[in-house]
């Protein structure tokens, strides 16, 4: 595997896969990885000649006083699960060589609404440094696909809307997400949890199963659903940011018409916040 720190030999090394006619892909990471990472590298992998992953804990994303310092940095253990793995390159840029001005003269790239409901809502500005830093990406490794978890359902939405109004020449792929034995889905933040969250952790998960369980049966009172689960969040030891059952097409609230839902949810357990979705469907009254 190769390792680069410099968009200058990334590009270079890019150019002579592009003459060699590779088919290239870009897994972009902040790290500390696990299984839900290793993950899209396999399916980029099977998808593509050339599998580019980066790391890179992208500092515009993280608002004040979340966890941008605190964020796990595993570089050398990460570096040999992706060899492992079969990666080709890994691109591990500093913050300078991303950022080369201060982050108010950064030109920023927002999608808006999408970036303003659910995790934007309460991580203002959050959403306009995903976007950014991705859109930096693609035009630095300028890749043929890029793969990204379904675990940020809205994370991946905002991706491709950004692709689609900017006309950036990548195919974008969604992975299914990861979960351990119980549940959970696989996340970096996990880590944070202690032994005892780690046991009350799934219930996120059956919670949200157990709310799709409903609506497949018929049910289409959705705020009830939501309330419900909510409540059942706080017994189970959770603070709830959001839980919503939304459109799976454009994350609007649904109507009696709208079949094709996603349960969101996002809820604080001790320093924690965890993510996740489920996508379900309604059926027609
Ligand atoms: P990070 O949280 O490191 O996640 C990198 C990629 O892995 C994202 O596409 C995410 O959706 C995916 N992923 C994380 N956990 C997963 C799981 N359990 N199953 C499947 N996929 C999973 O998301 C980011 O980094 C950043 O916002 C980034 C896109 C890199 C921009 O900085």
């Amino acid at each position: 595997m190769i390792t680069l720190t410099t968009t200058a030999d990334l590009r270079q090394q890019v150019r002579q896969w592009r003459m060699d006619g590779k088919r290239i892909a870009l897994v972009p990471t902040m790290g500390n990885l696990h299984q839900g990472h290793l993950a899209l590298v396999r399916r980029a992998k099977e998808m593509s000649d050339r599998v580019i992953v980066t790391i890179f804990v992208n500092p515009m994303q993280f608002g004040e006083g979340e966890d941008f310092e605190n964020y796990p940095r595993t570089m050398s253990e990460d570096s040999s699960a992706l060899s492992e793995i079969g990666t080709d390159l890994l691109f591990a840029p500093s913050v300078a060589e991303v950022y080369s001005r201060p982050q108010q003269l950064q030109t920023k790239v927002e999608v808006p609404g999408l970036s303003d409901i659910l995790c934007g809502s309460s991580r203002p500005g959050h959403f306009v440094g995903v976007a950014t830093v991705v859109c930096k990406l693609f035009n630095m490794v300028q890749s043929d696909i890029a793969l990204f978890g379904q675990k940020d359902y809205q994370q991946l939405m905002i991706i491709r809307h950004m692709v689609d109004d900017l006309c950036i020449p990548v195919e974008i792929v969604g992975v299914p997400t990861v979960r351990e034995k119980d549940g959970l889905a696989m996340s970096s933040r996990n880590g944070y949890l202690t032994e005892q969250e780690r046991r009350q952790a799934p219930e996120l998960y059956r919670i949200m199963r157990n709310t799709a369980a409903e609506i497949e049966s018929g049910s289409k009172e959705y705020a009830r659903l939501e309330g419900k689960a909510k409540q059942a969040l706080e017994k189970a030891g959770f603070s709830p940011d959001y839980f919503s059952i939304r459109s799976a097409d454009d994350l609007a609230e649904p109507g009696d018409s709208d079949l094709n839902l996603v349960i969101l949810a996002a809820a604080y357990l001790g320093k924690a916040r965890l993510i996740d979705n489920l996508r379900t469907h309604s059926s027609i009254r």
